[in-house]
């Protein structure tokens, strides 16, 4: 039975990964949140690692307020920096793989394609700065590790696009949305699901078949927030107003952070599916909760 440890648990990531987890897996799972264990505390990792004999860490803990990022500066990057550096060298001296998540606000350039996992970074604001440091720090310290990038997580439950715009159709809302920012929205559940699909596969075969690096996860297709809202409130007929507007004026955030899976799907074979469809899975449970 090998542990694998998931840090941020109580997060929107770490929650979908505990309604997934596969019952029938070798698997022990730690489910554990920031009180109870905090990824800015190098010796509480350790002895956690050494306590529990932790083969897999899932690093779901992440400073991810966008907005406060601009003035809590050192908090975010004490996260997502060095907590991330933390956790990556001593992954490295236990021989634990690290699964690492990240964001699309790591890229900044307008590319108008797809942006594949080793093009250039060139982040925006502090949050992408401070994701970017984490990555930089796991890819150079970690020896078994997999960076995996993701954009736009939404789920029927907590604080997310999905249930904020649910709650303004309840309240009838005219609702006014960005329609010039594009990536794919991405059902936090089948993220969660594919991590544990990859470690079972990292598990039964030869880690030289998954080598460790970036790789990029979102559902397939794209939207702009517009698009997204549209197809939520589609849900909610006649109930609110939806009206597209400009994001000039606002925090600076990728434009076009659509990004590739071209090498996930063929290193992992993993099936992805289209936002379109999962946003419907996500309203049909929204609607039996
Ligand atoms: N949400 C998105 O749209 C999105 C998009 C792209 C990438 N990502 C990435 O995906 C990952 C998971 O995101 P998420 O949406 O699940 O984020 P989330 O809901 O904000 O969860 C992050 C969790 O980390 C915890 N945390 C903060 N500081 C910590 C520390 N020092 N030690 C341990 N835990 C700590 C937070 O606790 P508190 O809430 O108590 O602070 C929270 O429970 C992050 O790496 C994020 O950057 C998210």
């Amino acid at each position: 039975m090998s542990v694998i440890l998931i840090t941020g648990a109580q997060g929107q990531l770490g929650i979908a990964l505990q309604a997934t987890f596969p019952a029938h897996s070798l698997f022990v799972p730690l489910f554990y949140s920031k009180s109870m264990l905090d990824i800015t505390d190098a010796d509480q990792i350790e002895s956690c690692i050494k306590a529990h004999g932790v083969k897999y860490i899932i690093n779901c803990a992440a400073y991810t307020n966008v907005r406060l990022a601009e003035q809590e500066v050192a908090t975010c990057f004490q996260v997502n920096r060095i907590g991330a550096g933390y956790l990556a060298a001593l992954a490295a001296k236990y021989h634990i793989v690290l699964f690492h998540l990240s964001t699309d606000y790591v890229f900044g350039t307008n590319t108008g394609r797809p942006l594949e996992p080793n093009d250039p970074t060139d982040p925006l604001n502090q949050y992408g700065r401070s994701k970017r440091d984490g990555e930089a720090l796991v890819a150079a310290r970690a020896t078994h590790f997999y960076i995996i990038r993701t954009a736009w997580l939404y789920g029927e439950k907590g604080h997310n696009f999905f249930t904020k715009m649910v709650a303004l159709a309840q309240k009838g809302s005219a609702i006014q949305m960005v329609d010039d920012q594009i990536s794919s929205p991405t059902y936090v559940y089948d993220l969660a699901t594919a991590i544990w699909q990859i470690i079972e596969k990292i598990a039964k075969n030869s880690p030289a078949y998954y080598p460790s690096g970036i790789y990029h996860y979102t559902n397939e297709g794209v939207a702009s927030w517009y698009d997204f809202a549209y197809a939520i409130l589609t849900a909610f007929p006649n109930s609110c107003s939806l009206t597209p507007r400009s994001s000039f004026m606002e925090l600076q955030r990728p434009y076009y952070s659509v990004l590739s899976k071209s090498s996930f799907r063929q290193v992992f074979q993993i099936n992805i599916p289209h936002w379109q469809h999962s946003l419907s899975r996500c309203l049909k449970r929204w609607q039996s909760q």
